[in-house]
């Protein structure tokens, strides 16, 4: 069948040549001096009326740098972009990733069993269940010991081993959710194809107790496969047995044939489909060490989370959309106000890697220079996305979004109850959170910083100017639920931005060149030939290693 999708909307239309980007251009210079301190002394409930509610999650939008007529000509934007068609078209199962095809149905993997939801006239969800039923029964067996080793010993430990959505998923979700993780267990991750990281993963480990996960999507990943090939040396180094990796291996893919050439039997691979991309693939199979340590239930519940807030994306008006809102405010930020960067601020320790994993889906979703017909972007796409957990953050990078020259809008995120019920430092952490988005949204002027009797030279050093935009998301308690809630709350604000921006926010041919010429380079290191074909730089850089890297 014709896999080219089609939607309706007037998307050859330049995005800068809409009448409500224009508008939209027009408002951003005519408001531009509007600042949040007057924005809330116009409206003494800002605070309650800029914020929104679902699937647990708490948003408050009231410290951007936005109006009402602010906000009334961005969904007058994504109407003209066609919204609303796009998420139907993703919602059904169209293929919506138009450079390669296919559908982009990441909401399949956590739909009830009853649901139906078709890609080219098949219902997946059976498929997904299925599937989800498997990795159950075996996530069991390891958690209570059923399943064991070569030797007959328990498994102690589990690597995951994979790369970007492979890798990146399953590490944040094990660190996010570990406080409900079988603490009897170990989970390790290894992703670098930098020897290092192999070696330090699994130098304290026994291989008889060890359990590796070979994840990859393609099963063809340069970096992923040297790394499975270092564990199964190392496994079968001690066991001395071929028949050590059926207990030893298991595989995560959607390529039987490349995980059968591995030599990882079928009947223990996971599999999952085309039309999940790796960075939206956390709750497929790609989820299997997540479900190992937390449980079938407890990944059942984030399933939960993830759709709920797919439910609210698909159904609520966009002016209480919470993806919506945040897709149009991060437009707004990037296009209008010039920030060219997003900080992810977690207040929550296990929240460490949430910004990692942001970067890919964001960055390699919105990372694009060509709309969907081939036709050069105008205006810039995907911000830049980074951060670390507060308060950390407070002690190194801050300064920068306090005093420093750039706008960077900031999220914070936080729970308003710790894992460790009572402990009152958790007033500690919240109170900073609170404080951050107080102060880069207010500052403090320089007749206050003088009332405090500083001295007039240090007085400019002392100013913060405030207007510094910040959004707030606060869950009860970080649960399987709730971080289900936050990755989709993202996932689907980003495919907001891709839709206005009229791109492809599926695929990622943007990294491809690198992987080609790595092949070309790996042998032109592995046989010193005297010809290089590179640039003098290149070439230079290739002589000096190749001189210096010893034996
Ligand atoms: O190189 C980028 C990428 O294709 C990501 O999109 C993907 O998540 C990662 O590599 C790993 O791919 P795979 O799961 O096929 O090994």
């Amino acid at each position: 069948m014709d896999r080219t999708f089609q939607h309706d909307t007037n998307a050859g239309t330049a995005l800068t040549r809409r009448p409500q980007w224009q508008a939209l251009l027009r408002h951003a210079q005519g408001t531009g001096d509007r600042s949040l301190r007057e924005l809330f002394a116009a409206d003494p409930h800002r605070g309650e009326r800029l914020a929104a509610e679902a699937a647990g999650l708490y948003l408050d939008y009231s410290k951007q740098r936005v109006g009402d007529d602010t906000l009334r000509l961005l969904r007058e934007l994504a109407d003209a972009c066609g919204l609303r068609a796009r998420i139907d078209a993703m919602f059904a199962g169209e293929p919506i990733n138009a450079t390669e095809g296919r559908a982009a149905l990441h909401v399949a993997l956590r739909a009830p069993p009853g649901e139906r939801i078709e890609v080219d006239g098949h219902d997946v969800v059976p498929d997904v269940h299925a599937v989800l039923t498997r990795m159950a029964a075996f996530a069991d067996q390891v958690r209570d010991g059923r399943w064991v080793g070569h030797t007959g010993q328990r498994i102690r430990t589990v690597v995951n081993i994979g790369i970007g959505g492979s890798d990146l998923g399953p590490t944040m979700a094990y660190e996010a959710l570990r406080h409900y993780s079988q603490r009897d267990l170990a989970f390790r991750f290894v992703s670098n194809v930098d020897p290092a990281d192999f070696l330090e993963a699994t130098r304290d480990l026994d291989p008889a107790q060890t359990l590796f996960i070979v994840c990859s999507k393609t099963f063809t990943t340069q970096e992923t496969l040297a790394n499975a090939h270092a564990a199964r040396a190392w496994c079968l180094a001690a066991l001395h047995d071929e028949a050590a990796v059926a207990r030893h291996f298991v595989a995560v893919s959607t390529n039987a044939d490349g995980v059968r050439a591995f030599g990882i039997d079928p009947g223990n691979m996971f599999g999952f489909w085309d039309w999940v991309g790796g960075r939206y693939s956390m709750d497929s199979a790609i989820g299997l060490s997540t479900m190992i340590a937390i449980g079938p239930a407890r990944f059942r519940e984030m399933l939960a989370g993830f759709h709920a807030m797919d439910v609210h994306f698909r159904d609520a008006p966009f002016d209480r959309n919470l993806p919506v809102l945040m897709g149009l405010l991060g437009i707004w930020n990037n296009n209008f106000l010039g920030a060219a960067t997003v900080a992810v601020l977690p207040y929550a320790q296990y929240l460490g890697r949430f910004p990692a994993y942001l970067q890919q889906l964001a960055m390699e979703s919105n990372g694009k220079h060509v709309t969907l017909d081939g036709r050069r972007v105008e205006v810039h796409t995907g911000p830049i996305h980074w951060g670390e957990p507060g308060t950390n953050g407070q002690h190194s990078f801050y300064q920068l979004l306090h005093q420093g020259t750039r706008l960077v809008p900031c999220d914070f995120i936080g729970f308003c109850q710790p894992l460790d019920p009572g402990n009152a430092q958790h007033d500690l952490l919240m109170a900073n959170l609170f404080a951050q988005g107080e102060a880069l949204a207010f500052g403090k002027s320089a007749q206050q910083v003088r009332a405090e009797g500083t001295a007039e030279a240090l007085v400019p050093h002392r100013v913060f100017e405030g207007n510094r935009p910040s959004s707030t998301i606060l869950a009860d308690r970080l649960t399987p639920h709730s971080l289900g809630a936050l990755v989709a709350l993202y996932e689907h604000s980003v495919f907001v931005q891709g839709a206005i921006w009229n791109i492809d926010s599926f695929d990622q041919w943007g990294v491809e060149l690198g992987k080609q010429l790595a092949k070309t380079t790996e042998a032109e290191l592995a046989t010193a030939a005297p010809q290089l074909q590179h640039d003098s730089s290149t070439n230079a850089l290739i002589r000096h290693y190749r001189e210096r890297r010893g034996p």
